[in-house]
């Protein structure tokens, strides 16, 4: 029976796994979160480093394909982690390219981790991908957090959302695997000014083209 390795810090991951079990029920989902250093969002990418690598190295060992089911791994590491690890790895980060593609106002949002949106790899999406578009980067700093200890309100979601819709955003990118959790109520604030954009279904698709 083929295995599928999922990881992320912490919860963001499990969204990821459940979704990835429902699609592939034939698979094992492995799976494995990193209680003791969540969050990495506000971390650098040699810390992160420092974190990751022995988590990964032991997945491989029992893994067909392992998962980085978190955009602060992926925009900092991805490179570094694919020539160092065996195994094929899939990777998640911040949907800028379908945003762009699908905004009407040419304004879209992207929430996502500090460390996320100061790697060079998303830089690279922006420029490639979003050049004559605005993109608004809500402060999510506290979210992940907030979402790991289940403290995050519908008012403090609202509050760091809402200049963005008034600014005319018409795409909202969850570009951190914890934000999945609340995605129902950034759906009930969005209402229909917006669409909200997550890539579980782009990881399922290409799931299935690799295995
Ligand atoms: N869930 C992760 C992501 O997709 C990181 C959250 C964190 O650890 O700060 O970016």
């Amino acid at each position: 029976m083929k295995t599928i390795g999922v990881f992320d810090s912490g919860i963001g991951g499990l969204s990821v796994a459940n979704a990835i079990k429902e699609a592939f029920p034939e698979y094992r989902v492995e799976h494995r979160e990193d209680t003791k250093n969540v969050p990495y969002g506000t971390k650098t990418a040699d810390q992160i480093y420092g974190f990751v690598k022995p988590i990964l190295d032991d997945l491989a060992k029992t893994c067909d394909v392992i998962v980085i089911a978190c955009n602060t791994v992926t925009t900092t590491l991805i490179d570094r982690l694919r020539k160092e690890i065996a195994v094929p790895i899939i990777g998640i980060e911040p949907m800028v390219k379908p945003a762009s593609q699908l905004t009407a106002s040419k304004i879209i949002a992207v929430c996502a981790t500090p460390t996320t949106l100061g790697s060079p790899r998303y830089d690279y999406l922006k420029r490639q991908y979003a050049k004559n578009i605005m993109v608004i980067e809500p402060d999510c700093s506290d979210w992940s957090e907030l979402i790991e200890q289940n403290e995050i309100s519908e008012q403090k979601i609202l509050e760091d959302i809402e200049p963005a819709l008034k600014a005319g955003a018409d795409v909202i990118v969850l570009g951190c695997t914890h934000y999945h959790w609340i995605e129902k109520e950034i759906d009930e604030i969005v209402g229909n000014k917006a669409t909200v954009l997550q890539p579980e279904q782009a990881i399922i698709t290409r799931l299935k083209v690799l295995l």
